[in-house]
């Protein structure tokens, strides 16, 4: 037999970096939780839908009811072989009668992250190896591909501040629809609106992620709506942490990891899955790894840059031990195997307070950047300072103009970068935006070290591939 590696090998050949995003509620007849009595209407019940609600009720058998009241505007979509009869007398297995009600489910959310499952692959959906997931990422992402059970309907309010909400491909009734064109013609079909409603309109057809270390989710536009619907847990450990992404403090662990080309996500989670998961000690482990994007801060305050890291969240329900165990087990592996699977530093902090950096040559170039731009900042204020003083003191002197501090803000304009003064650098402290936004060259593909952009200064890591530059704020 092949070991366990081998196999994740063989497997992880054809894997996406993307994952199945799967909508656990269902309006289907048969589900005894969308009736009000708690059980699907027998016999000698009569089932009510609601007169002005809109639903779409799938059904998968045969039924007897004494009566049915249907709804002004809904739909039943009728399995093979499944309808409604009347029965003769009354069925003795079924009680005096009731009327029973179909259930609202006008108000489940899109965004509600409770309410969605991820996977993997589509074979994993089935066989329940759910994965988890931070709070933005439990709903589904740009490039994943959402899945409603084959055999079920659904209602979902998709409401946003958004127009759209761009998702790879959705599957409705086991039809999947991955054009753009031809799911928004089923939106606009009579069970599309039964199905969907809401102001923003789902749209298929967005890219996969074609980026071995994982994609950007783009659920953080939505952080607020997702976590209006989460209700925290109240946390007891020493040092809560706030994962990125996540709506509620954990206690658990983070382990932070920076990346080289040859790093796959997918194949990374399977690794952590083989060596640590399947553990008896790791039972109570939920592993969530997702690709953020860390601002770097001058001073802890001044955002001047962003670079993509992979957030590996761990909790265990508990106080967040095992969970630590996990994250020095990852860390002692991370030590011994990084360079094979592309990791070329790696953090973690627990919940407890303790924490541990296994950096490499990366965190100390970020560092020596970070300081050089800090003595930059130090030069020009010290200028700006001694200008202000000379302006102050010598206001007559005609032959020398020298700028105020506003003067020189307004000065960093796009025309005169290319003259003759050399600001040196921009500070961002004044980072105005607009400002060097269309320089070509001083953004992008030149290997400068450190460029503009809106948002303030980029530096461009060069231990990442020359991808990377393209990683705009
Ligand atoms: C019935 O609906 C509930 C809530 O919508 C869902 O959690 C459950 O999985 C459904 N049951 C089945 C058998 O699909
Ligand atoms: C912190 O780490 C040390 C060394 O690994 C360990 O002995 C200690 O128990 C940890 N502290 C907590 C509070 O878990």
């Amino acid at each position: 037999m092949l070991q366990a590696p081998g196999v994740l090998l063989l497997f992880c050949l054809g894997a996406t970096n993307a994952l199945y995003k799967q909508w656990i509620p269902d309006t289907n007849y048969e589900n005894k939780t969308n009736w009000d009595k708690g059980k699907v209407p027998c016999g000698n019940d009569i089932a009510l839908f609601s007169a002005q609600r809109k639903v779409s009720v799938f059904v998968e058998t045969t039924h007897a009811v004494q009566e049915m009241r249907l709804p002004v505007d809904g739909e039943l979509i009728l399995n093979s072989g499944a309808g409604f009869y009347v029965l003769g007398g009354k069925d003795p297995a079924c009680g005096s009668g009731t009327t029973t009600e179909f259930q609202d489910s006008e108000s489940l959310q899109w965004f509600n992250p409770a309410l969605w499952q991820a996977a993997a692959s589509q074979n994993d959906l089935q066989l329940g190896n759910f994965l988890f997931a931070v709070h933005e990422e439990s709903v589904p992402c740009q490039q994943d591909d959402v899945v409603f059970k084959a055999l079920s309907s659904f209602r979902v309010d998709t409401s946003s501040s958004q127009p759209t909400i761009p998702v790879k491909s959705v599957s409705v009734l086991g039809k999947t629809f991955d054009s753009r064109a031809e799911f928004s013609q089923y939106l606009s079909s009579r069970s599309g609106q039964m199905q969907f409603h809401g102001s923003s309109a789902v749209t298929a057809g967005n890219p996969g992620c074609g980026d071995s270390s994982g994609c950007d989710c783009g659920n953080s536009v939505n952080h607020q709506l997702i976590c209006s619907t989460v209700k925290c847990a109240t946390v007891s450990c020493k040092k809560p942490l706030s994962p990125v992404g996540h709506c509620c403090e954990v206690c658990g662990a983070i382990v932070t990891i920076d990346y080289t080309a040859g790093f796959t996500v997918q194949t990374y989670r399977e690794r952590i899955h083989h060596l640590f998961l399947i553990l008896p000690k790791y039972k109570s482990i939920q592993l969530g790894i997702s690709k953020v994007f860390k601002s770097q801060r001058l001073l802890g305050v001044i955002p001047f840059s962003t670079i993509p890291e992979i957030q590996v969240v761990i909790v265990d329900g508990e106080d967040g031990k095992v969970s630590e165990d996990l994250a020095q087990d990852l860390m002692t592996d991370i030590g011994s195997h990084g360079s094979e699977i592309g990791i070329t530093g790696s953090e973690f902090q627990a919940s407890s307070g303790n924490t541990s950096d296994l950096s490499g040559s990366n965190a100390g170039m970020v560092a020596g950047v970070v300081i050089a731009v800090l003595l930059m900042i130090a030069l020009i204020a010290v200028g700006a300072v001694l200008i202000q003083k000379g302006v102050v003191r010598l206001p007559s002197m005609p032959t020398i103009t020298m700028p105020s501090l506003s003067s020189f803000r307004r000065n960093t304009d796009v025309g005169d970068l290319g003259g003759t003064i050399d600001h040196g650098f921009d500070n961002p402290m004044f980072d105005q935006p607009n400002t060097m936004s269309n320089i070509p060259g001083l953004y992008g593909t030149d290997r400068q070290s450190i460029s503009m952009t809106q948002t303030g200064v980029h530096f461009v890591n060069p231990v990442y591939d020359e991808n990377e530059i393209d990683l705009k704020v």
